[in-house]
């Protein structure tokens, strides 16, 4: 089945409608730095929420930090996540995980709402379709969080002036709700009917940060699911599996990340368009081609020859992912040089790989490119 990232697949005439409505509404010289960055999201995303609230989670232990921060910090990862990048590249301070901090002086570099396991959609929701959420937190938390903070800024004025100096993230969301379907045995076609939903809750909060006075939202897109070892693993020796000859990824995981994408982009052109005119810049960042490119060629991006193999985790196996054997318990293993692998812990992925994905997120959208901020890439 083909790959090719899907704006691709649109004819000539509508893809230049469509990179025309992508184009940066503001100038560069007019964004010249953002007070900081507002983020939502799940595990992709946080960097510290479920370690703050609980006192655990994935990233409360070592080897989580390893990498980098030299200790656990609650980012699911070796080292950092796809948002750090794109923070450092800023030349913003990393935002303050929305649990360790109270005041508006603890929120002023940014706060970041992004939790682990979190859902796009209501627990009552995935519920009354027989489905048991990771964590009883959705979106509607973190819309709920965000008005929170901003109510610690006392006028509407300044509120509204925050959030036009504010860079908001939000996702990728999406993956826990699909996740915890495969759990219950769904098929990928089962899973469908699920993402319209989680498009609208996105959707409606890209809107509730519009309406706040947002003027940069950038809205990030489904990862190739199919080449999670995690989903490998579960899927693996199941009847009517499909592999891609190539990668070795499942064909209908990453064609539902696809669908996701799809719609997800469609949206987030009718954002754009409902509120042309308003100065707002609302993107799409494909995170799906950049990881894709990397299992296709890994070695082209440095990698070493198994992009689909997790890095820390257990059970040997085709993937090194073990559901017992989760990376950071007794039993699990570490492999030599994290910066070869893609993926960390079967689920997240690599310091090495996030900067990856994050550097194509940045070239993506344009209005992100460090130089037209006057920040040096170092
Ligand atoms: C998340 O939202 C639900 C529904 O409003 C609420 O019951 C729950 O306490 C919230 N959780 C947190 C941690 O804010």
């Amino acid at each position: 089945m083909s790959t090719v990232p899907f704006p691709s697949r649109l004819c000539g005439g509508l893809l230049v409608v469509m990179v025309a409505l992508l184009l940066p509404v503001h100038s560069a010289a007019g964004k010249s730095s953002y007070t900081g960055v507002l983020s939502f999201g799940d595990s992709l995303a946080d960097t510290g929420n479920a370690l703050a609230h609980t006192g655990g989670g994935v990233g409360s232990q070592l080897p989580y930090g390893e990498t980098f921060f030299g200790h656990p910090t609650g980012r699911a990862s070796d080292g950092r996540i796809v948002l750090d990048f794109i923070v450092e590249e800023l030349g913003m301070e990393y935002p303050t995980p929305y649990f360790a901090g109270k005041t508006a002086a603890d929120f002023q570099h940014g706060v970041n709402f992004a939790y682990g396991g979190a859902t796009a959609l209501d627990p009552e929701f995935l519920r009354s379709r027989g489905l048991t959420p990771f964590v009883l937190l959705s979106l509607a938390n973190q819309t709920a969080w965000f008005r929170q903070v901003l109510h610690l800024v006392r006028s509407v004025h300044a509120q509204r002036e925050l959030m036009a100096r504010s860079l908001v993230m939000v996702g990728e969301m999406g993956i826990n709700d699909y996740l915890v379907a495969f759990f219950a045995k769904r098929t990928p076609s089962e899973v469908e009917p699920l993402v319209p939903h989680v498009i609208q809750a996105v959707r409606s909060l890209v809107n509730e940060v519009i309406s706040a006075g947002a003027k940069t939202v950038v809205v990030r897109g489904m990862i190739p699911l199919g080449c999670q070892p995690q989903m490998l693993a579960l899927f693996e020796n199941t009847a009517g599996a499909e592999y891609n000859g190539k990668t070795g990824c499942l064909t209908r995981l990453n064609e539902l990340a696809r669908i996701h994408n799809r719609k997800l982009f469609r949206m987030v052109l009718e954002l754009r368009l409902a509120n042309l005119g308003r100065g707002v810049d609302i993107f799409y960042a494909d995170q799906y081609g950049p990881v894709d490119s990397i299992v296709r060629t890994p070695r082209r991006y440095g990698f070493g020859e198994k992009p689909l193999v997790a890095c820390c985790g257990g059970g040997g196996g085709k993937y090194n992912f073990g559901f017992s054997t989760f990376c950071g318990v007794e039993g699990a293993t570490l492999c030599s040089d994290p910066s070869k692998y893609v993926s960390w812990d079967g689920i997240h992925m690599t310091d090495t790989a996030n900067g990856r994905v994050a550097a194509a997120v940045l070239r993506s959208t344009g209005i992100l490119r460090p130089k037209s901020l006057g920040v040096a890439s170092a």
